[in-house]
Protein backbone atom coordinates (compact mmCIF):
# COMPACT_ATOMS: atom_id res chain seq x y z
CA UNK A 1 0.00 0.00 0.00
CA UNK A 2 1.29 3.31 -0.71
CA UNK A 3 0.00 6.56 1.08
CA UNK A 4 1.32 9.90 -0.93
CA UNK A 5 2.35 12.68 1.12
CA UNK A 6 3.78 16.38 -0.18
CA UNK A 7 6.62 16.30 -1.86
CA UNK A 8 8.04 19.63 -3.44
CA UNK A 9 11.97 19.81 -3.28
CA UNK A 10 11.78 17.98 -6.91
CA UNK A 11 9.27 20.48 -8.68
CA UNK A 12 11.20 23.27 -7.77
CA UNK A 13 14.08 22.08 -9.02
CA UNK A 14 12.46 21.48 -12.13
CA UNK A 15 10.89 24.91 -12.05
CA UNK A 16 14.39 26.20 -11.94
CA UNK A 17 15.74 24.23 -14.11
CA UNK A 18 13.41 24.88 -16.81
CA UNK A 19 12.67 29.23 -15.93
CA UNK A 20 16.54 30.01 -14.26
CA UNK A 21 14.57 31.15 -11.28
CA UNK A 22 13.13 30.33 -7.78
CA UNK A 23 8.66 29.75 -7.95
CA UNK A 24 7.59 31.56 -4.96
CA UNK A 25 4.17 29.81 -4.36
CA UNK A 26 2.46 26.26 -4.64
CA UNK A 27 -0.88 25.88 -5.39
CA UNK A 28 -2.44 22.24 -4.37
CA UNK A 29 -5.52 20.40 -6.02
CA UNK A 30 -6.67 17.61 -4.39
CA UNK A 31 -8.37 14.39 -5.93
CA UNK A 32 -11.76 12.70 -4.58
CA UNK A 33 -13.23 9.97 -3.17
CA UNK A 34 -16.52 9.93 -3.39
CA UNK A 35 -18.46 7.86 -0.50
CA UNK A 36 -21.62 8.24 -1.90
CA UNK A 37 -24.33 9.90 -3.97
CA UNK A 38 -23.21 8.53 -7.69
CA UNK A 39 -24.82 10.09 -10.79
CA UNK A 40 -26.81 12.18 -8.50
CA UNK A 41 -24.88 15.34 -9.31
CA UNK A 42 -25.99 16.46 -12.70
CA UNK A 43 -29.51 15.20 -11.65
CA UNK A 44 -29.53 18.74 -9.10
CA UNK A 45 -29.40 16.12 -6.39
CA UNK A 46 -26.99 15.28 -3.40
CA UNK A 47 -23.32 13.55 -3.10
CA UNK A 48 -20.86 13.00 0.06
CA UNK A 49 -17.19 12.57 -1.43
CA UNK A 50 -14.01 13.45 0.91
CA UNK A 51 -10.58 14.71 -0.87
CA UNK A 52 -7.99 12.78 -0.98
CA UNK A 53 -4.05 13.38 0.47
CA UNK A 54 -3.59 12.87 -2.85
CA UNK A 55 -3.32 15.97 -5.53
CA UNK A 56 -2.09 18.00 -8.04
CA UNK A 57 0.80 20.83 -7.33
CA UNK A 58 1.44 23.77 -9.47
CA UNK A 59 4.64 25.43 -8.45
CA UNK A 60 4.24 29.05 -10.16
CA UNK A 61 5.61 32.27 -10.40
CA UNK A 62 3.86 35.35 -11.38
CA UNK A 63 4.52 37.19 -14.98
CA UNK A 64 4.81 40.80 -15.55
CA UNK A 65 2.93 40.34 -19.08
CA UNK A 66 0.58 38.05 -20.12
CA UNK A 67 2.25 34.50 -21.54
CA UNK A 68 2.05 31.65 -19.42
CA UNK A 69 4.67 28.72 -19.47
CA UNK A 70 4.33 25.72 -18.08
CA UNK A 71 5.99 22.27 -17.90
CA UNK A 72 4.42 19.17 -16.77
CA UNK A 73 6.96 16.69 -14.82
CA UNK A 74 4.79 13.56 -15.41
CA UNK A 75 4.65 14.12 -19.47
CA UNK A 76 8.15 16.24 -19.73
CA UNK A 77 6.18 18.79 -21.62
CA UNK A 78 6.38 22.58 -22.17
CA UNK A 79 3.59 24.87 -23.14
CA UNK A 80 3.48 28.49 -23.61
CA UNK A 81 0.40 30.48 -24.07
CA UNK A 82 -0.73 33.95 -24.15
CA UNK A 83 -3.58 34.58 -22.21
CA UNK A 84 -5.73 36.47 -25.27
CA UNK A 85 -5.39 33.44 -27.62
CA UNK A 86 -6.18 30.39 -25.64
CA UNK A 87 -7.00 27.50 -27.97
CA UNK A 88 -7.87 23.71 -27.88
CA UNK A 89 -4.46 21.90 -28.22
CA UNK A 90 -5.40 18.58 -29.36
CA UNK A 91 -1.54 17.12 -28.79
CA UNK A 92 -1.26 18.48 -25.31
CA UNK A 93 -4.12 17.21 -23.86
CA UNK A 94 -3.63 18.29 -19.92
CA UNK A 95 -2.67 21.93 -21.17
CA UNK A 96 -6.48 21.95 -22.17
CA UNK A 97 -7.30 21.94 -18.48
CA UNK A 98 -5.43 24.65 -17.39
CA UNK A 99 -5.95 26.98 -20.57
CA UNK A 100 -9.74 26.05 -19.94
CA UNK A 101 -9.74 27.65 -16.32
CA UNK A 102 -8.00 30.59 -17.51
CA UNK A 103 -10.87 30.76 -19.98
CA UNK A 104 -13.87 30.69 -17.47
CA UNK A 105 -12.06 33.19 -15.11
CA UNK A 106 -11.72 35.27 -17.65
CA UNK A 107 -15.02 34.88 -18.67
CA UNK A 108 -15.65 35.84 -14.87
CA UNK A 109 -14.40 39.37 -15.68
CA UNK A 110 -11.40 38.31 -13.51
CA UNK A 111 -8.51 40.35 -14.76
CA UNK A 112 -5.41 37.43 -15.13
CA UNK A 113 -1.91 37.87 -15.38
CA UNK A 114 0.88 35.63 -16.74
CA UNK A 115 3.02 32.57 -15.10
CA UNK A 116 5.82 30.32 -14.81
CA UNK A 117 4.37 27.06 -13.21
CA UNK A 118 5.65 23.66 -13.14
CA UNK A 119 3.06 20.78 -12.89
CA UNK A 120 2.96 17.57 -11.16
CA UNK A 121 0.45 15.38 -9.43
CA UNK A 122 0.15 11.84 -8.06
CA UNK A 123 -3.65 11.28 -8.40
CA UNK A 124 -3.82 8.25 -10.47
CA UNK A 125 -4.56 9.64 -13.75
CA UNK A 126 -8.25 8.05 -15.58
CA UNK A 127 -9.24 6.54 -12.42
CA UNK A 128 -11.95 8.02 -11.40
CA UNK A 129 -10.16 9.95 -8.58
CA UNK A 130 -10.91 13.61 -10.21
CA UNK A 131 -7.15 14.38 -11.53
CA UNK A 132 -8.63 16.50 -14.01
CA UNK A 133 -10.70 18.31 -11.44
CA UNK A 134 -7.03 18.65 -9.21
CA UNK A 135 -5.70 20.40 -11.94
CA UNK A 136 -8.60 22.38 -12.71
CA UNK A 137 -8.31 23.88 -9.11
CA UNK A 138 -4.90 24.06 -8.69
CA UNK A 139 -4.49 25.98 -12.19
CA UNK A 140 -7.57 27.71 -10.84
CA UNK A 141 -5.46 29.27 -7.59
CA UNK A 142 -2.59 29.80 -8.98
CA UNK A 143 -4.11 32.39 -11.99
CA UNK A 144 -6.24 33.85 -9.17
CA UNK A 145 -3.40 34.12 -6.20
CA UNK A 146 -1.10 35.56 -9.10
CA UNK A 147 -3.48 38.29 -10.12
CA UNK A 148 -4.11 39.22 -6.59
CA UNK A 149 -7.75 37.99 -7.25
CA UNK A 150 -8.54 35.37 -4.27
CA UNK A 151 -11.48 36.88 -3.01
CA UNK A 152 -12.55 37.73 -6.12
CA UNK A 153 -14.85 34.72 -6.64
CA UNK A 154 -16.54 32.66 -3.91
CA UNK A 155 -15.81 29.02 -3.59
CA UNK A 156 -18.93 27.39 -5.49
CA UNK A 157 -18.28 29.81 -7.85
CA UNK A 158 -14.32 29.15 -8.48
CA UNK A 159 -15.94 25.42 -8.82
CA UNK A 160 -18.64 26.30 -11.06
CA UNK A 161 -15.88 28.13 -13.23
CA UNK A 162 -13.86 24.73 -12.94
CA UNK A 163 -16.94 22.98 -13.97
CA UNK A 164 -17.42 25.42 -16.80
CA UNK A 165 -13.99 25.29 -17.64
CA UNK A 166 -14.21 21.06 -18.34
CA UNK A 167 -17.42 21.03 -20.00
CA UNK A 168 -16.95 23.91 -22.81
CA UNK A 169 -13.61 24.18 -23.27
CA UNK A 170 -11.99 20.34 -22.22
CA UNK A 171 -15.57 19.04 -23.77
CA UNK A 172 -16.47 16.79 -20.89
CA UNK A 173 -19.93 16.92 -20.06
CA UNK A 174 -19.20 16.78 -16.18
CA UNK A 175 -21.28 17.50 -12.87
CA UNK A 176 -20.11 20.10 -10.28
CA UNK A 177 -19.30 17.49 -7.44
CA UNK A 178 -15.46 16.72 -8.14
CA UNK A 179 -14.39 20.35 -8.91
CA UNK A 180 -16.38 21.29 -5.56
CA UNK A 181 -14.81 19.24 -3.36
CA UNK A 182 -11.07 19.66 -4.46
CA UNK A 183 -11.84 23.04 -3.63
CA UNK A 184 -13.90 22.64 -0.41
CA UNK A 185 -12.90 19.56 0.84
CA UNK A 186 -11.80 19.29 4.67
CA UNK A 187 -9.42 17.27 7.15
CA UNK A 188 -11.05 14.33 8.49
CA UNK A 189 -14.60 15.96 6.76
CA UNK A 190 -16.89 14.31 4.04
CA UNK A 191 -18.59 17.30 2.39
CA UNK A 192 -22.27 16.99 1.79
CA UNK A 193 -23.17 19.17 -1.54
CA UNK A 194 -26.39 20.20 -2.65
CA UNK A 195 -26.03 20.50 -6.45
CA UNK A 196 -28.87 22.37 -6.92
CA UNK A 197 -28.02 25.24 -4.36
CA UNK A 198 -24.61 24.78 -4.13
CA UNK A 199 -24.80 24.86 -0.26
CA UNK A 200 -22.56 22.90 1.39
CA UNK A 201 -22.23 20.92 4.69
CA UNK A 202 -18.94 19.70 6.51
CA UNK A 203 -19.67 16.19 8.35
CA UNK A 204 -16.90 14.95 10.49
CA UNK A 205 -16.00 11.71 8.99
CA UNK A 206 -15.42 9.52 12.26
CA UNK A 207 -11.92 8.64 14.07
CA UNK A 208 -13.24 4.82 14.28
CA UNK A 209 -13.33 4.28 9.98
CA UNK A 210 -10.63 4.09 7.41
CA UNK A 211 -11.37 4.23 3.57
CA UNK A 212 -9.32 1.79 1.39
CA UNK A 213 -9.47 2.63 -2.14
CA UNK A 214 -8.95 -0.08 -5.24
CA UNK A 215 -8.18 0.68 -8.49
CA UNK A 216 -9.30 -1.83 -10.83
CA UNK A 217 -7.13 -0.61 -13.30
CA UNK A 218 -9.36 -1.61 -16.00
CA UNK A 219 -9.78 0.82 -19.29
CA UNK A 220 -12.72 3.11 -18.95
CA UNK A 221 -13.18 3.59 -22.49
CA UNK A 222 -17.22 3.41 -22.44
CA UNK A 223 -16.94 5.54 -19.81
CA UNK A 224 -17.97 9.23 -21.98
CA UNK A 225 -20.02 7.88 -24.16
CA UNK A 226 -22.11 6.06 -22.15
CA UNK A 227 -21.82 8.74 -19.03
CA UNK A 228 -23.77 11.12 -21.73
CA UNK A 229 -26.36 8.50 -22.46
CA UNK A 230 -27.49 7.80 -18.92
CA UNK A 231 -27.14 12.09 -18.50
CA UNK A 232 -30.06 12.00 -21.19
CA UNK A 233 -32.14 9.15 -19.63
CA UNK A 234 -32.68 11.19 -16.87
CA UNK A 235 -33.88 14.06 -19.13
CA UNK A 236 -36.22 12.08 -20.94
CA UNK A 237 -37.47 10.61 -17.19
CA UNK A 238 -37.97 14.48 -16.00
CA UNK A 239 -39.95 14.67 -19.12
CA UNK A 240 -42.03 12.20 -19.26
CA UNK A 241 -42.38 12.66 -15.13
CA UNK A 242 -43.25 17.06 -16.05
CA UNK A 243 -46.49 15.59 -17.85
CA UNK A 244 -47.75 14.75 -14.28
CA UNK A 245 -45.79 16.26 -12.01
CA UNK A 246 -45.40 19.71 -13.11
CA UNK A 247 -43.63 21.75 -11.06
CA UNK A 248 -40.43 19.23 -10.84
CA UNK A 249 -37.33 20.09 -12.80
CA UNK A 250 -35.02 17.65 -11.86
CA UNK A 251 -34.87 14.14 -10.64
CA UNK A 252 -34.08 15.49 -7.43
CA UNK A 253 -37.31 16.76 -6.72
CA UNK A 254 -39.22 13.41 -7.34
CA UNK A 255 -39.72 10.82 -4.36
CA UNK A 256 -39.56 7.48 -4.71
CA UNK A 257 -43.14 6.92 -3.87
CA UNK A 258 -44.00 9.51 -6.88
CA UNK A 259 -41.88 7.61 -9.02
CA UNK A 260 -43.54 4.05 -8.48
CA UNK A 261 -46.82 5.76 -9.11
CA UNK A 262 -46.00 6.89 -12.54
CA UNK A 263 -43.91 4.08 -13.20
CA UNK A 264 -46.13 2.95 -16.41
CA UNK A 265 -45.45 6.55 -18.21
CA UNK A 266 -41.48 5.61 -17.99
CA UNK A 267 -40.04 3.54 -20.51
CA UNK A 268 -38.50 0.83 -18.38
CA UNK A 269 -35.11 1.56 -18.71
CA UNK A 270 -35.86 5.32 -18.03
CA UNK A 271 -37.82 4.07 -14.82
CA UNK A 272 -34.59 2.06 -13.73
CA UNK A 273 -32.21 5.29 -14.10
CA UNK A 274 -34.74 7.13 -12.72
CA UNK A 275 -35.03 4.60 -9.78
CA UNK A 276 -31.30 4.28 -8.93
CA UNK A 277 -30.88 8.64 -9.14
CA UNK A 278 -34.20 8.68 -6.61
CA UNK A 279 -33.18 6.02 -4.38
CA UNK A 280 -29.64 7.08 -4.30
CA UNK A 281 -30.46 10.97 -3.29
CA UNK A 282 -32.14 9.11 -0.45
CA UNK A 283 -29.02 7.45 0.80
CA UNK A 284 -27.06 10.20 0.28
CA UNK A 285 -29.59 12.00 3.25
CA UNK A 286 -29.56 9.14 5.31
CA UNK A 287 -25.69 8.10 5.34
CA UNK A 288 -25.24 11.81 6.73
CA UNK A 289 -27.35 10.72 9.52
CA UNK A 290 -25.67 7.21 9.81
CA UNK A 291 -22.48 9.42 10.13
CA UNK A 292 -23.59 12.09 12.54
CA UNK A 293 -24.50 9.24 14.92
CA UNK A 294 -21.52 6.95 14.33
CA UNK A 295 -23.35 3.82 13.11
CA UNK A 296 -20.86 2.70 10.85
CA UNK A 297 -23.19 -0.33 10.07
CA UNK A 298 -25.49 1.44 8.06
CA UNK A 299 -23.31 3.50 6.35
CA UNK A 300 -21.64 0.43 4.85
CA UNK A 301 -25.38 -0.85 3.96
CA UNK A 302 -26.27 2.73 2.30
CA UNK A 303 -22.94 2.00 -0.02
CA UNK A 304 -23.57 -1.73 -0.29
CA UNK A 305 -27.06 -0.83 -1.49
CA UNK A 306 -25.88 2.19 -3.72
CA UNK A 307 -23.81 -0.37 -5.62
CA UNK A 308 -26.31 -2.87 -6.33
CA UNK A 309 -28.41 0.09 -7.44
CA UNK A 310 -25.49 1.31 -9.87
CA UNK A 311 -25.09 -2.21 -10.77
CA UNK A 312 -28.90 -3.00 -11.54
CA UNK A 313 -30.29 -0.08 -12.31
CA UNK A 314 -27.95 1.98 -13.70
CA UNK A 315 -25.88 -0.77 -15.17
CA UNK A 316 -22.78 1.54 -14.56
CA UNK A 317 -20.25 -1.17 -12.82
CA UNK A 318 -18.57 -3.89 -14.97
CA UNK A 319 -17.02 -7.00 -14.14
CA UNK A 320 -13.56 -5.42 -12.96
CA UNK A 321 -15.97 -3.45 -10.28
CA UNK A 322 -17.80 -5.79 -9.09
CA UNK A 323 -15.10 -8.80 -8.36
CA UNK A 324 -13.08 -5.65 -6.33
CA UNK A 325 -16.10 -4.96 -4.45
CA UNK A 326 -16.49 -8.85 -3.58
CA UNK A 327 -13.12 -8.75 -2.63
CA UNK A 328 -13.29 -5.93 -0.06
CA UNK A 329 -16.85 -7.17 1.14
CA UNK A 330 -15.23 -10.63 1.84
CA UNK A 331 -12.48 -8.79 4.16
CA UNK A 332 -12.60 -8.80 8.18
CA UNK A 333 -14.31 -4.88 9.28
CA UNK A 334 -15.75 -3.82 6.13
CA UNK A 335 -18.96 -2.54 6.34
CA UNK A 336 -19.59 -1.91 2.76
CA UNK A 337 -17.93 -1.28 -0.44
CA UNK A 338 -19.03 -0.18 -3.57
CA UNK A 339 -17.61 1.53 -7.12
CA UNK A 340 -16.78 5.32 -6.93
CA UNK A 341 -17.30 7.81 -9.70
CA UNK A 342 -18.42 7.36 -12.95
CA UNK A 343 -18.09 4.15 -13.13
CA UNK A 344 -16.81 1.59 -16.20
CA UNK A 345 -13.63 0.67 -14.05
CA UNK A 346 -12.06 3.32 -12.13
CA UNK A 347 -12.01 2.66 -8.05
CA UNK A 348 -14.11 1.04 -6.09
CA UNK A 349 -14.35 2.19 -2.10
CA UNK A 350 -14.55 0.54 1.42
CA UNK A 351 -15.60 1.76 4.86
CA UNK A 352 -13.35 -0.58 7.40
CA UNK A 353 -12.21 -0.23 10.62
CA UNK A 354 -9.05 1.13 11.46
CA UNK A 355 -6.43 -1.01 11.73
CA UNK A 356 -7.49 -3.60 9.47
CA UNK A 357 -6.61 -1.75 5.99
CA UNK A 358 -3.72 -4.40 5.30
CA UNK A 359 -6.37 -6.86 5.72
CA UNK A 360 -9.08 -5.44 3.03
CA UNK A 361 -5.52 -4.90 0.82
CA UNK A 362 -4.57 -8.56 1.41
CA UNK A 363 -8.06 -9.67 0.05
CA UNK A 364 -7.77 -7.47 -3.03
CA UNK A 365 -4.44 -8.81 -4.03
CA UNK A 366 -5.63 -12.35 -3.23
CA UNK A 367 -8.89 -12.40 -4.99
CA UNK A 368 -8.76 -9.71 -7.80
CA UNK A 369 -5.72 -10.57 -9.85
CA UNK A 370 -7.09 -14.37 -9.84
CA UNK A 371 -10.31 -13.41 -11.11
CA UNK A 372 -9.77 -11.35 -13.24
CA UNK A 373 -5.66 -10.92 -15.03
CA UNK A 374 -5.22 -7.88 -13.69
CA UNK A 375 -2.81 -6.46 -10.64
CA UNK A 376 -4.69 -3.81 -8.79
CA UNK A 377 -3.61 -1.06 -7.10
CA UNK A 378 -4.78 -0.25 -3.55
CA UNK A 379 -4.47 3.20 -1.31
CA UNK A 380 -5.19 4.61 1.99
CA UNK A 381 -6.53 7.94 2.48
CA UNK A 382 -7.90 10.11 5.20
CA UNK A 383 -10.53 12.76 4.41
CA UNK A 384 -7.33 15.63 3.54
CA UNK A 385 -7.94 19.34 3.10
CA UNK A 386 -9.12 21.31 0.04
CA UNK A 387 -6.97 22.97 -2.62
CA UNK A 388 -4.95 25.54 -0.90
CA UNK A 389 -2.10 28.11 -2.12
CA UNK A 390 1.29 28.24 0.29
CA UNK A 391 4.16 30.58 -0.12
CA UNK A 392 7.61 28.59 -1.03
C1 LIG B 1 -17.83 11.84 -12.79
C2 LIG B 1 -18.27 13.30 -12.97
C3 LIG B 1 -19.02 13.78 -11.73
C4 LIG B 1 -20.14 12.82 -11.36
C5 LIG B 1 -19.63 11.38 -11.30
C6 LIG B 1 -20.73 10.38 -11.08
O1 LIG B 1 -16.88 11.76 -11.76
O2 LIG B 1 -17.15 14.12 -13.19
O3 LIG B 1 -19.50 15.08 -11.96
O4 LIG B 1 -21.22 12.94 -12.25
O5 LIG B 1 -18.95 11.02 -12.49
O6 LIG B 1 -21.28 10.54 -9.81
Amino acid sequence: MNQAEGDNPPLIETFVQQFDAAPIHIAIGPGRVNLIGEHTDYNDGFVLPVALKRDVRLVFRPRADRRVRLHSVEYDETFEFDLDRLAYNKAMLWTNYVQGVAWALQQEGLPLIGLDGVISGNVPRGSGLSSSAALEIASALAFMHAAGQMDALTGPQVAQAAQRAENQFVGVNCGIMDQFISLLGAENHALLIDCRSLGYELVPFPANAALVIGNTKASRSLAGSAYNQRRQECESGVAALHAVLPDITALRDVTSAQLETHHALLDPTVYRRCRHVVSENERVLQTVEALKRGDLARVGEMMNASHESLRNDYEVSSEALDIMVAAMRSAPGCYGARLTGAGFGGCAVALVDPGREQALADAIFEHYPKATNVWPEVYTSRAAQGARVESL
